[in-house]
């Protein structure tokens, strides 16, 4: 029998009609008999970044039609993408205080429906060619924005942890994402390293102590007249986004509930 790569199984079943790629996806995800889901590995590996945006499309229209649990939405998303079974990257006794661990799987990393607003936001926005991560973890966040956005921008993720930078920089260049970069460094105490960006993304990229640093450089961004957008997602408490509501020279062009964490706000502002 003519065997095909599971990379051109899906370039066949993107062709096909919704009913087709329902039954084609339920193939490949199941949920066993403890309740498990689990996927079919060979089918998630070496495929190109634009054949994972046609996939991610595929598993919106299936989960949206109530083809297959929703909850394979965000699985598959992270296996396409690399960033599963990655805890090794959040050791749970990690010295630094500044490294924030999250926990098990979901590594602490925003959610994809919040990433679904900031990429809607920044489609709508045609001044804004560069983002910046503070904090860019796993970097699930940027490579959601390289896939999802309506053109190409350039990204560039900072983190404090060098093997989540490293880890990070293999995905781009799997990827072959030459707009995407990762690099190491401590961005409070190396402010150069994100200047001149058009957008700068953060959620929960640093410990409480540290707000008050992270606001008085962008503080000094305004005095120097920058301009600039902040996309944020706001933390488990209410400090950042008082802050930054507070922050002369910010204006706050709206803010939404996030769609799946009650206590978290959406925000996005523009210096004046
Ligand atoms: C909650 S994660 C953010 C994940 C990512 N931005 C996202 O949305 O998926 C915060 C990250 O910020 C990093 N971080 C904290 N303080 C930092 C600093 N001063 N400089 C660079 N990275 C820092 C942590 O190591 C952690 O990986």
């Amino acid at each position: 029998m003519f065997f095909k790569s599971p990379q051109a199984q899906w370039q066949n079943i993107l062709t096909k009609p919704l009913k087709q790629q329902t039954k084609f996806l339920n193939k490949v995800c199941k949920v066993n008999r403890r309740d498990a889901l689990v996927i079919r590995e060979a089918f998630f590996d070496n495929l190109s970044f634009d054949l994972v945006r046609d996939i991610f499309k595929l598993v919106n229209n299936v989960v949206d039609s109530d083809g297959i649990d929703p909850s394979f939405r965000e699985l598959i998303f992270d296996r396409l993408f690399g960033v599963l079974d990655i805890e090794h990257l959040y050791p749970e006794d990690e010295e630094d205080d500044n490294v924030i661990s999250g926990d098990g799987y979901h590594v602490y990393t925003a959610n994809y429906h919040d990433l679904d607003l900031i990429v809607d936001f920044v489609n709508s926005c045609k001044d804004i060619k560069s983002i910046c991560d503070l904090g860019s973890g796993s970097g699930r966040a940027l490579l959601y924005m390289a896939l999802e956005m309506n053109r190409e921008l350039n990204y560039l993720g900072l983190e404090l942890v060098n093997d989540r930078v490293e880890f990070t920089n293999d995905i781009a260049q799997k990827f072959s994402l030459e707009n995407l970069k990762f690099k190491t460094c401590n961005f409070l105490s190396q402010p150069d390293m994100f200047e001149g960006f058009d957008a700068y993304y953060f959620y929960d990229p640093v410990g409480t102590d540290d707000v008050p640093k992270l606001i008085s450089l962008f503080q000094d961004k305004i005095s120097k007249g920058e301009s600039f957008y902040i996309l944020f997602i706001s933390g488990w408490d209410d400090i950042m986004l008082n802050a930054l509501n507070d922050l002369k020279g910010l204006e706050k062009l709206s803010s939404t509930h996030s769609r799946k964490q009650d206590d978290r706000f959406v925000s996005f502002y523009k210096s004046k």
